[in-house]
């Protein structure tokens, strides 16, 4: 039995979801945790704010994704949006057996080995953006780090990885901010209509892509899924795919570097470190993807009653994974709220767990590990230029704007 005065969970989660909990949303997480780490909101919702408790839950598979059968029960003209046609088709909202088919696809193209041979072409793209943030930010004119780094390199990867040449990657960075705004939910009517154009337009120009990569294919992803021996996927789960591994990586890792920078601009002494220690940069990586988690939080459906650690779960029931909240689980974390990239083992649960685990947490590790030492070791007096401006959304968390002074 909770004290009168603890405030109730559905009360925490309409702040949550409001601008006070998007800025700073761990005190109502703790507010939350008062309530245990599985916690009943109202009859069909629940949230789950345990470390141990999301892991298990992304590893059960009774708790499933929202597919096209669950969106046709909360919202019927889902299949009116292109934007929503467009994700629901792909891996990310399937379920057993169609996802294990997909995943199998996809990742059969999407390689540790691909992954890795990407590695000098990562360092060389890191340096000419160093070069294009020297360029702007010279004579002592602040410059926005998002806008011309954060942003740019994930796109800039993804690009070199799925086959899209250079001088489309402007387009697509536009393009795919607009799109990504879907994943927040279908709350918003304006920026569905946005998506819905968004979607339209890269869905043509992934069509056209494939078309040119069929009867002369590279050694990119696209022309590796094209060209795939034995089973394939069809048009519309391949476009769908290719979509969602473009807009997947890009605002979240975006988001990661954004932190990054800002936690060692917070901490000069992280700073020196990540330009001195070789190897610091793995741990201190690792730390910020616990401590400002990019995607906070994921969903899932109870298709069974079931319990999840002991904690009852009926059958039908929504089922919100607060990854952020996971992720400064004080049963797990000593000294949650402090941010100390020599933690031992961090693993956060920043990229999900089980089935569905993120396809591309290696490439956006690495990202983040080559581009951080080289950017403090370019810029030694780097600093904060101005305040930060958080992207006012709870789900994606991160910075639209990161003013920085690259100190010459
Ligand atoms: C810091 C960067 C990233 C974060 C925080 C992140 C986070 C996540 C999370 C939490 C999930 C699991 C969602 C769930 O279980 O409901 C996921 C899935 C996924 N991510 Fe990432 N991601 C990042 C970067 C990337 C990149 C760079 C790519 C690809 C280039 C990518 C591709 C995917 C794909 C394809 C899935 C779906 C896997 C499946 O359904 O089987 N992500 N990501």
């Amino acid at each position: 039995m909770t004290h009168p005065e603890v405030a109730q969970p559905l009360e925490i989660i309409r702040d949550l979801v409001g601008t006070p909990g998007r800025t700073n949303p761990y005190p109502r997480y703790e507010q939350l945790r008062e309530h245990g780490a599985v916690v009943g909101v109202r009859p069909g919702l629940m949230v789950v704010v345990g470390y141990a408790e999301c892991d298990a839950a992304l590893r059960d598979g009774r708790l499933r994704v929202q597919d096209g059968a669950s969106y046709d029960a909360i919202y019927p003209d889902w299949r009116e949006h292109p934007a929503l046609r467009g994700y629901i088709d792909s891996m990310l909202y399937r379920n057993p057996p169609d996802h294990a088919r997909m995943r199998r696809l996809v990742s059969g193209a999407f390689t540790p080995h691909r992954i890795n041979a990407l590695q000098p072409a990562i360092e060389q793209m890191t340096d000419r953006l160093l070069d294009q943030l020297a360029a702007a930010g010279g004579d002592g004119v602040a410059v926005d780090f998002i806008t011309e780094f954060a942003s740019r390199l994930p796109i800039a990867v993804i690009s070199a990885l799925l086959g899209v040449p250079e001088h489309d990657q402007a387009w697509f960075r536009r393009i795919a901010a607009d799109v990504t705004i879907a994943l927040e939910g279908i709350t918003n009517q304006d920026a569905l209509t946005v998506a819905d154009e968004a979607m339209l337009d890269l869905s043509e120009y992934f069509v056209a892509l494939i078309e040119r990569r069929r009867p002369d294919p590279a050694g990119d992803v696209i022309s590796a899924l094209v060209h795939s021996p034995a089973e394939r996927l069809n048009q519309q789960e391949l476009v769908a795919n290719m979509m969602l591994l473009l807009t997947a990586g890009f605002e979240t890792t975006s988001f990661l570097l954004g932190h990054c920078l800002l936690l060692a601009l917070q901490h000069p002494h992280y700073a020196a470190r990540l330009r001195a220690e070789p190897g610091f940069a793995i741990g201190y990586v690792e730390e910020t993807l616990r401590f400002e988690t990019p995607v906070q939080a994921t969903s899932r459906w109870a298709a069974t009653e079931m319990t999840l650690l002991g904690n009852p779960v009926p059958a039908g029931t929504k089922v919100v994974l607060v990854l952020g909240a996971a992720n400064r689980d004080p049963r797990r974390f000593a000294d949650a709220g402090r941010f100390d990239p020599d933690r031992a083992g961090i693993q956060p649960l920043s990229f999900g767990a089980g089935s569905h685990f993120c396809l591309g947490a290696p490439l956006s590790r690495m990202e983040a590990q080559i581009a951080l030492p080289r950017l403090m070791r370019r810029f030694p007096e780097l600093a904060l230029a101005g305040a930060p401006r958080r992207r006012d959304t709870w789900v994606g968390r991160g910075m639209d704007e990161l003013p920085i002074s690259l100190g010459w």
